[in-house]
């Protein structure tokens, strides 16, 4: 999966891919509606070469950190911002923040992951990742978007499908379809949503569903 992004990147400018969007304003406004303070811990999770950062920077953000597979796409990104964020080669299931995060964006990065004890071990990857009372912004292609997104199949879904993967942790904040326009203008339909994170205590049902091991309650003898 690394060579596959590596080589796109390598092989193609902002223009020729899909997913490049001039001004990122539906990220912006919602991470603006978070209310998150400039100081806050952010990370874009496969932020490749999106100009997000720039926008971040820009707005007095501090703590940024982008996250991607490939070294091409980070090395985009940081010719223009240079030091004002960090810019971190990593798989994100990898990648473990030093400190909780107040916020987690994901622009068209879930939507690859398909199995569904990947796109589980996702969420609680995130609920591990960001602070009780964090915001997580997600986009992924919605059920009338396309099928594949750099010729890699997607998953597509809706805010419901979302809500339901992200469950109790994670409680709705907002939620959209926002039609994205390629370079070359094609419309790509997306789901936005924002959750807020929540203090919740595991529930056995759910940790019954995942396959772990209930404690054994010794039977009283008469
Ligand atoms: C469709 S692009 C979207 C890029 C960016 N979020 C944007 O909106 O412009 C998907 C990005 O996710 C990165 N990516 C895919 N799988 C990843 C993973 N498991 N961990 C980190 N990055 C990943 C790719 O390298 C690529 O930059």
């Amino acid at each position: 999966m690394t060579s596959h992004w590596e080589s796109t990147y390598a092989a193609t400018t902002a223009a020729e891919r899909s997913w490049t969007e001039e001004s990122p304003s539906t990220s912006l406004e919602w991470i603006r509606a978070s209310g998150i303070a400039k100081d806050a811990r952010i990370a874009d999770i496969g932020g490749g070469a999106s100009r997000l950062v720039d926008e971040l920077v820009g707005e007095g953000f501090t703590r940024i950190s982008v996250v991607d597979l490939s070294a091409s796409a980070l090395a985009e990104a940081q010719a223009r911002v240079g030091g004002q964020a960090t810019f971190i080669e990593s798989d994100l299931f990898a990648f473990t923040p030093s400190s909780l995060l107040g916020l987690w964006h994901d622009r068209a990065v879930l939507h690859f992951l398909s199995d569904p004890s990947e796109r589980a071990a996702y969420v609680d990857h995130v609920a591990a990742s960001v602070e009780v009372g964090g915001s997580v912004v997600i986009a992924c292609f919605a059920l009338t978007g396309p099928e594949q997104c750099s010729q890699i199949p997607v998953t597509r879904a809706s805010a419901q499908d979302l809500v339901q993967l992200f469950g109790r942790r994670f409680q709705l904040a907002q939620s959209a379809t926002v039609v994205h326009l390629t370079p070359w203008g094609k419309s790509q339909p997306f789901t936005w949503v924002r959750f807020t994170r929540l203090e919740v205590q595991p529930d056995v049902s759910s940790a019954q569903a995942k396959g772990h091991r209930q404690e054994e309650v010794p039977t009283p003898k008469s």
